[in-house]
């Protein structure tokens, strides 16, 4: 029954595997959600908005104190200037951001050119709309950007649909690579969305929006949301910025997706961007312990892994196992070890993530250390 423009389109991993850890008991760290919530102010202020009459339909394009706190927080972090009236909507999630843009922006048939490997939601909704994904590959083991593919991609398409940090790699693009992305947007015209909901989980490196480069205001729709950031991934509070016009077209079709989002998170999520800014920052600090931790402990066990610059994602090379695949080391791992990570091949339309697994390392050290123990204790070699 199911529409031609939805077919092809897999399950999302995410669920899948979230499943498979529920129903085995193993160890999850497959979907990216911290096990700690955010800053218990925030959640207070949730409650206080709860409590204080924030219940029936906020504004479409989101309740005034979170449009200012958005536009001061990317006037505070990048220099970027916003009309909170203008250029900020409210969105259910990135996840609709990044929904609204694509059907508010492309037209059938347009080329929308995209980092491979992608996060999943990018697929389903470029084809939604439409679009005609064209990938370029972060090839392992560095994920960098592979410039000449890009310009090479950005011939004749629209739109580039970027992000940085780039989950589920890690990779974050560096000045100089955001400027000559910069150069082919010029270049070809391309209006860019670039979702950047891990802009402040960066390990070393900084994260620079692609918006704050020459040029590239004015044809760049910024995504960001409030889950990763203060570690409240079911909150689904985002919100895509930008010139207006692009601000304009997102509203234009979130109208009707779900005309307005969570009203009582918004007062909190506004809350959460001007009071309780030291929090991100924080978490940084505390997830690069963590990633090294994972990292370290993952190379122990024969699983190749580098340490991410960005993101709360780290991805192993398993081909020194033996196995086929990370689809069927991924299936078998809860059984053979208790754990379960994310096979990467799906995030590809090439052959190229075959052999990648991803685990995400945004939960507590002692479970981190557990899935470490479990995967150290058991013969992970295939065809035992
Ligand atoms: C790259 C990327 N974009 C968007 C999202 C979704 O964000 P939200 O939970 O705010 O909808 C995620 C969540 O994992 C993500 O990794």
């Amino acid at each position: 029954m199911t529409v031609s423009r939805l077919q092809g389109i897999a399950p999302t991993i995410f669920g899948v595997m979230s499943t498979l850890a529920a129903r085995t008991g193993a160890v999850n760290l497959g979907q990216g959600f911290p096990d700690v919530d955010g800053p218990p102010e925030v959640v207070a202020a949730a409650v206080g908005a709860l409590h204080g009459g924030h219940n029936q339909y906020a504004p479409g394009p989101g309740v005034p104190a979170l449009r200012e706190a958005v536009a001061a927080h990317q006037e505070r972090h990048y220099g970027l200037r916003l009309d909170p009236a203008t250029d900020v909507v409210v969105t259910t999630g990135a996840t609709e951001a990044i929904a609204a843009a694509l059907l508010g922006l492309v037209e059938p048939g347009d080329p929308v050119v995209v980092l491979e490997p992608y996060y999943d939601s990018y697929v389903a909704m470029i084809q939604m709309a439409g679009g005609v994904r064209r990938p370029v590959t972060l090839r392992a083991p560095d994920f960098r950007l592979d410039l000449a593919a890009l310009r090479a991609a950005a011939g004749g398409a629209r739109f580039l649909l970027l992000n940085s940090p780039h989950n589920p790699t890690g990779t974050v693009l560096t000045g100089e690579e955001l400027a000559a992305v910069a150069q082919v947007a010029v270049e070809h015209d391309l209006t860019v969305i670039t979702d950047e909901v891990y802009e402040h989980l960066t390990y070393d490196v900084p994260h620079l929006p692609l918006a704050t480069l020459p040029g590239m205001h004015e044809r760049t729709l910024t995504l960001s949301s409030i889950g990763k950031s203060f570690s409240f991934t079911g909150w689904k509070v985002g919100w895509a910025t930008g010139p207006a016009d692009l601000v304009a077209a997102v509203l234009a079709a979130k109208q009707w997706l779900t005309y307005t989002s969570g009203a009582p998170l918004q007062p909190a999520a506004a809350y959460a961007l001007s009071e309780a800014d030291a929090y991100p920052r924080r978490l940084a600090a505390s997830l690069r312990e963590r990633r090294d931790l994972l990292c370290a402990g993952l190379n122990a066990a024969g699983l190749p892994t580098r340490a991410p610059q960005g993101t709360y994602f780290a991805v192993s090379d398993i081909r020194g196992l033996g196995w086929p695949d990370g689809l069927s080391f991924c299936r078998a791992l809860p059984e053979r070890a208790g754990v379960v990570g994310i096979p990467l091949q799906g995030f590809y339309d090439s052959d190229e993530g075959r052999h990648l697994v991803r685990w995400a390392f945004c939960k507590r050290p002692e479970v981190l250390e557990a899935g470490l123990e479990r995967l150290a204790a058991a013969d992970l070699t295939y065809g035992r």
